[in-house]
């Protein structure tokens, strides 16, 4: 299990703000992920402080804050890395703070396969916040040629998953 990045004040702050109640996929919920990122994405200079990982040719998850109902991410994305085409199985809110993210939206065929649906890059200050119930299949990738930094939030406990990913599919050929 990856420990927190940040203290536990500034990580407990940032959670405070997204407990709306005990349903933690209703609409308050994702307007209050919506207003956390926001603000995250417009005031990105606390992370210029931050050690964050990288993993060369991919991408890195940072955790900065986490219980029993949420986590807190900084992803750091090397120039040409993608995600697999993925679903998830929990809430999934996210916000670009430096960096363009490609994001391409699939319809998946059958269980195991998707084809593409359409396709658009995610530049700073992007905030996108979505049910599980979706079906929300996506692929996120930085086609750029430098870095680029996003902060995802998750309906997930750190501690229990290892991932958000639900599904995983392979790219259809028609
Ligand atoms: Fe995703």
């Amino acid at each position: 299990m990856q420990g927190l990045l940040i203290d536990e004040a500034r990580s407990g702050a940032l959670l405070q703000g997204l407990h709306t109640g005990p349903d933690m996929l209703s609409r308050d919920y994702l307007k209050a992920a919506r207003r956390v990122l926001e603000d995250l994405v417009a005031h990105p200079d606390p992370f210029a402080g931050l050690t964050l990982q990288r993993k060369p040719g991919g991408y890195a998850r940072n955790l900065l804050a986490g219980d029993a109902q949420v986590s807190i991410w900084a992803m750091v994305w090397s120039p040409g890395c993608a995600t697999s085409i993925h679903d998830h199985h929990c809430s999934c809110c996210f916000g670009v703070v430096s960096g363009v993210v490609r994001e391409t939206w699939y319809r998946a065929i059958n269980a195991s396969q998707a084809v593409p649906v359409e396709a658009h890059d995610r530049a700073p200050g992007y905030v996108a916040c979505m049910l599980p119930s979706g079906p929300n299949i996506h692929r996120m990738e930085n086609c750029g040629d430098r870095e680029a930094i996003s902060i995802h939030i998750y309906g997930f406990d750190h501690q229990m998953h290892a991932s958000s990913i639900e599904t995983e599919y392979a790219l259809a050929k028609l």
